[in-house]
């Protein structure tokens, strides 16, 4: 990402606006893997969330959730105590950027996005990342650097709307680049981008119409509680040192399985594009999705219909994308294929930026 000077020429008394625009995601592979240290290969896709400041006098921010019709006002130093879904996000970013020691100023954020919520094309990271440059720059202010920015976001998911997520998705959202995909090891965490030559065939999203909840009480959460048991037992301060969880009970044996095997077919998957074996690539869709549904346990029946569907259509590969318990489904298709409908074809584009 670049810092750049660029601003919005507006015509607000105050001075002028910037706005900043940030990326959803897909993960190729490497599902629940990024809170257990672990591998995954996302790539920012062209569809995110548009965040504009306009500068305002005083001391409060006003927010303004276009698409949903919502409003949100408060005071910069007293942004916990109140609000729900995205308001969280916006009194989250900018306490969270207060607390980094960035003084924000009193702004009008307008907040607009071309990516569905709540499919597991990470809306929510797109949100937040796009609402931290926009706070930044209309502040003058430099953001934090984009590993310890994707902390923040996360920080924000965590601590403020009380999803545990981990930092796959605002890491993707920073580290985007158009025609290739970013093999991420949570440990470092260290980044290496990965040409996604496809040879023509298609990657495609299709949305199971089951919106997905990664919130407090999720399953989302209860699966991250399940790895902390399974590394107290084992004695481990995280999964990725685990070689084996069979001496575990159940279901706890089958979750570190799928953890270990899953980081296994992110090393595989970067070596299959790299040899261009496009149907490698779908078969270790098919075991990710395989892997996630019966040992992970994070799938649900309209997602079971929405992989079938793409098989049908002559998918070489389709698999559960995100947390899970809804959401999208992603699918390689060859080059001949007609998508299914509804589906949507992606592809990856630039990290987060100022416009
Ligand atoms: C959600 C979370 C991520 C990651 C995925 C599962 O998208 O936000 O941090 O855990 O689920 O891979």
């Amino acid at each position: 990402m670049r810092h750049s000077n660029t601003r919005l020429e507006h015509t607000s008394p105050e001075g002028r606006g910037v706005q900043a625009f940030a990326p959803g995601r897909v993960n190729l592979i490497g599902e629940h893997t990024d809170y257990n240290d672990g591998l995954c290969l996302p790539f920012a896709v062209e569809r995110g969330v548009t965040v504009t400041a306009e500068p305002a006098p005083g001391t409060t921010i006003e927010a303004h959730a276009e698409d949903l019709g919502e409003r949100d006002s408060f005071e910069l130093g007293a942004e916990s105590g109140a609000g729900d879904g995205w308001r969280l996000f916006v009194r989250g970013a900018a306490a969270e950027l207060r607390r980094e020691g960035i003084e924000l100023r009193a702004c009008r954020l307008t907040i607009s996005g071309d990516i569905p919520r709540g499919a597991g094309l990470s809306s929510s990271a797109a949100l937040c990342v796009a609402l931290c440059l926009a706070l930044c720059e209309i502040a003058e202010s430099r953001p934090p650097k984009r590993v310890p920015l994707a902390r923040l976001c996360s920080r924000v998911e965590n601590d403020w709307t009380g999803a545990q997520t981990g930092l796959l998705d605002p890491l993707a959202s920073l580290c985007g680049e158009r025609g290739r995909a970013v093999r991420i090891d949570m440990r470092g965490p260290q980044l290496r981008p990965v040409p996604l030559d496809l040879r023509g065939h298609q990657l495609a999203v299709l949305d199971s119409g089951a919106s997905h909840d990664l919130s407090a009480d999720s399953g989302y959460n209860e699966r991250r509680e399940e790895c902390r048991a399974a590394c107290r037992a084992l004695g481990i301060e995280s999964l990725r040192d685990a070689t084996s969880g069979e001496s575990l009970p159940e279901p706890l044996n089958r979750r570190v399985r799928h953890v270990i095997s899953e980081n296994e077919r992110v090393d595989a998957t970067v070596a299959a594009l790299e040899q261009g074996d496009l149907a490698e690539v779908g078969d270790l869709l098919d075991a990710s999705h395989h892997s996630l549904r019966d040992d992970y346990e994070v799938s649900v029946p309209e997602v079971e219909g929405a992989v079938e569907t793409c098989r049908q259509a002559g998918a070489l590969g389709a698999r559960i994308m995100g947390g899970g318990f809804g959401g999208s489904v992603l699918a390689l298709f060859p080059p001949e294929a007609q998508l299914p409908p509804g589906a949507v074809s992606v592809e990856p584009g630039p990290a987060a930026r100022l416009l």
